[in-house]
């Protein structure tokens, strides 16, 4: 396998799975369930990253780098993750003035990353759809956050309910040219059905049955996310808490593959 330029020293079995070329053509018709699990390597340091991301390759399809590993040398490990052929979402959830955040994405873009998440405000897509410039990286509008409720949202200056707002920013990035979209497993269905087949739907606040919420609140199984309609789920604490996160992920394909 290849070696790290930067000599991280990521190490990991060989990749199998979703790969950045792959990501947007495979978003309705994946062969492999495993291919639609995403782990989301939360984790404090990238040693630890490392150590989950070996256990879990093979495993699942899709390593996901967010804010908390981003700022413990994280974008670097996602480099170096993408480049031993490794499928990578990199959820920074951008959000900012349109020439900024169409700079940034353009430098995102020829990383090997698979997917790269765009806070789903209508400028801020269009923005970022503009300085991906055709490339080929899957930009997800991250409609309105799995950890907010309807009461969050009135306290952050909102009227609408999530599922309205859910829905209005999935139309709005089907118009600005995005690639998918993240939402709850709770307004899949909606969603499905308001945006057609072209985009992807990918959805955290996944917690097989019996395992804890966390800070989540709009939650389904497995099985109920992809009997929705999600192409892919983003799992994170019931995989990487687990003794054995293989095991666990494997459990997790499992129902995704009985629910499709
Ligand atoms: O541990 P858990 O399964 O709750 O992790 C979910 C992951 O998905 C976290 O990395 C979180 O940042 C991310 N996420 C989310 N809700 C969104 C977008 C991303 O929970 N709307």
């Amino acid at each position: 396998m290849a070696q790290s330029a930067a000599g991280a020293g990521v190490d990991l079995p060989p990749a199998t799975g979703v790969t950045a070329t792959a990501a947007r053509p495979m978003t309705r018709a994946t062969p492999e369930p495993r291919d639609r699990l995403i782990v989301a390597l939360d984790t404090p340091d990238t040693a630890e990253a490392e150590r989950l991301a070996g256990a879990l390759a093979g495993h699942v399809g899709v390593f996901k780098v967010g804010l908390e590993l981003a700022m413990a040398g994280g974008i670097g490990f996602a480099r170096e993750l993408a480049s031993d052929g490794h499928a990578v979402f990199l959820d920074l959830k951008l959000l900012d003035i349109d020439n900024t955040v169409a700079k940034a994405v353009s430098n995102a873009a020829d990383q090997g990353f698979a997917f790269l998440t765009i806070h789903a405000y209508p400028s801020a897509m269009r923005a970022a759809v503009d300085g991906l410039k055709g490339r080929d990286l899957c930009l997800l509008g991250v409609t309105v956050l799995t950890s907010l409720d309807a009461d969050d949202l009135r306290e952050a200056g909102y009227a609408a309910t999530p599922e309205d707002l859910v829905l209005s920013r999935a139309q709005a990035a089907k118009a600005a040219g995005m690639g998918g979209i993240v939402c709850s497993p709770q307004e899949v269905a909606a969603v499905r059905a308001a945006v057609g087949e072209s985009l992807a739907i990918v959805t955290p606040g996944v917690r097989p049955a019996g395992s804890a919420t966390g800070d989540q609140k709009r939650i389904a199984t497995p099985g109920e996310a992809i009997r929705a309609g999600a192409d892919y789920l983003v799992v994170g604490r019931p995989i990487t808490r687990d003794d054995d996160p293989a095991a666990a992920a494997g459990r997790i394909v499992a129902e995704i593959e009985a629910a499709l």
